[in-house]
């Protein structure tokens, strides 16, 4: 069963393929903030153009590479081959070149008022007052310093940087469940359903998918792209950071789009455990999920079709079985008709 459909999904695929890990270094510490400006653009600064999916992925270009301090994206073709072009100089640099463009949106990084770039050597000298150049534009009283901007100062999840308010967007994010002093680097999602979602696993197959992801056993994983985690990895980052939801969402180009996010109850919460390893008890599908605004999937309008139960299909519960595997291969599916297979084009996971 497993191999024609596979196939079948792998043909469906054609997207850019993105590449791994970005990390903000310090020197970008306080440049880190983007500001979006609709129906605008900056000209005559570009220094590469590329197609993307969404402003998620032209952003992630952007904070990859040193050199950029600004981006526009544009509508392509189609929705899903958007332009994203880096620009080397901001708005605030170049404001004769901003000029107003319909469909088009500008992200430019900002420095923040309220942020004295300096940084605490521990977290305990957050407290403290404190002496240090701080950026020019600094002109506040209070040194507050943001949770989570920093290694030295890391947050305890992205939700937790929602929650006080030091949240800059989008991005990547310093954060330290454990308290270990060893902290991770990871991508949180500020901005949909309320922000506070931290990336668990993202995958982006390309025209030529890899015969095979890594599998990752440890949390720690989820630092890096394209790989899929375990159950016990899932167990493991469960019991160190007590996240409630999980959202599920894969895209594919010229297709549809399936997103989902558990509700925050006890059917929803059943889902969380199993995906979680906390249980091997297949979570009933209806009623567990919310479809996200942009979700045309097939899949997310039928739950009561979903799943397999010791060889029983269509028995309207998540996943297949109790492997390892759960969170990658059947996790929600339709027998013969739609799947959350490991092989997607686009492969998003996001828990808060
Ligand atoms: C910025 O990019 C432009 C190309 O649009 C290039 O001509 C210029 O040298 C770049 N400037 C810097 C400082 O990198
Ligand atoms: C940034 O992108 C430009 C244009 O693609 C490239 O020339 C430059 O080497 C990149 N810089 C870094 C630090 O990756
Ligand atoms: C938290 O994660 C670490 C791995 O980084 C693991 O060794 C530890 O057992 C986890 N803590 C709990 C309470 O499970
Ligand atoms: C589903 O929505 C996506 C955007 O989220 C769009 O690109 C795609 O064309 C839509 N597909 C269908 C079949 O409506
Ligand atoms: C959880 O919420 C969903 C969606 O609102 C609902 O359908 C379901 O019945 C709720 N479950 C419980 C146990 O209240």
């Amino acid at each position: 069963m497993a191999a024609s459909r596979l196939i079948r999904l792998v043909f469906l695929t054609v997207n850019v393929l993105m590449a791994v890990v970005l990390v903000i270094s310090n020197s970008d510490f306080c440049a880190s903030v983007f500001e979006t400006k609709t129906d605008h653009v900056l000209v005559g600064h570009v220094m590469s153009t590329s197609t993307v999916a969404d402003e998620f992925e032209c952003h992630q270009k952007c904070l990859r590479n040193n050199s950029c301090k600004s981006f526009n994206v544009d509508p392509g073709a189609d929705i899903a081959k958007r332009l994203c072009e880096l620009n080397n100089k901001t708005r605030k640099m170049k404001p004769d070149d901003f000029i107003r463009k319909k469909g088009s949106s500008y992200y430019g990084q900002v420095k923040r008022r309220f942020t004295c770039c300096f940084l605490p050597t521990s977290a305990h000298q957050q407290e403290k007052k404190q002496t240090g150049h701080c950026h020019p534009d600094y002109k506040g009283k209070d040194v507050k310093f943001p949770r989570g901007w920093n290694s030295k100062l890391p947050a305890y999840s992205c939700k937790s940087i929602r929650d006080s308010g030091d949240s800059k967007g989008d991005g990547r994010y310093w954060i330290d469940p454990e308290n270990s002093g060893n902290p991770l680097n990871v991508y949180c999602d500020m901005t949909t359903d309320g922000g506070g979602w931290l990336l668990v696993s993202n995958v982006v197959i390309g025209s030529t998918p890899p015969s095979q992801l890594p599998v990752k056993t440890s949390y720690r994983g989820i630092t890096s792209d394209q790989m899929v985690l375990t159950k016990t990895a899932m167990n493991e980052l469960r019991t160190n950071l007590s996240f409630t939801q999980l959202r599920f969402h894969c895209s594919k180009n010229n297709g549809r789009t399936f997103h989902v996010t558990t509700v925050a109850n006890t059917t929803g919460e059943a889902v969380v455990r199993y995906f979680s390893g906390q249980t091997d008890v297949q979570p009933a599908s209806c009623g567990s999920y919310v479809r996200m605004e942009n979700d045309n999937s097939s899949l997310a309008r039928v739950c009561q079709n979903w799943g397999s139960e010791n060889g029983v299909y269509t028995v309207g519960k998540w996943g297949h079985g109790q492997n390892q595997d759960r969170l990658y291969i059947y996790s929600a599916f339709i027998v013969s008709e739609y799947h959350w297979y490991m092989n997607p084009p686009y492969f998003f996971f996001f828990l808060r």
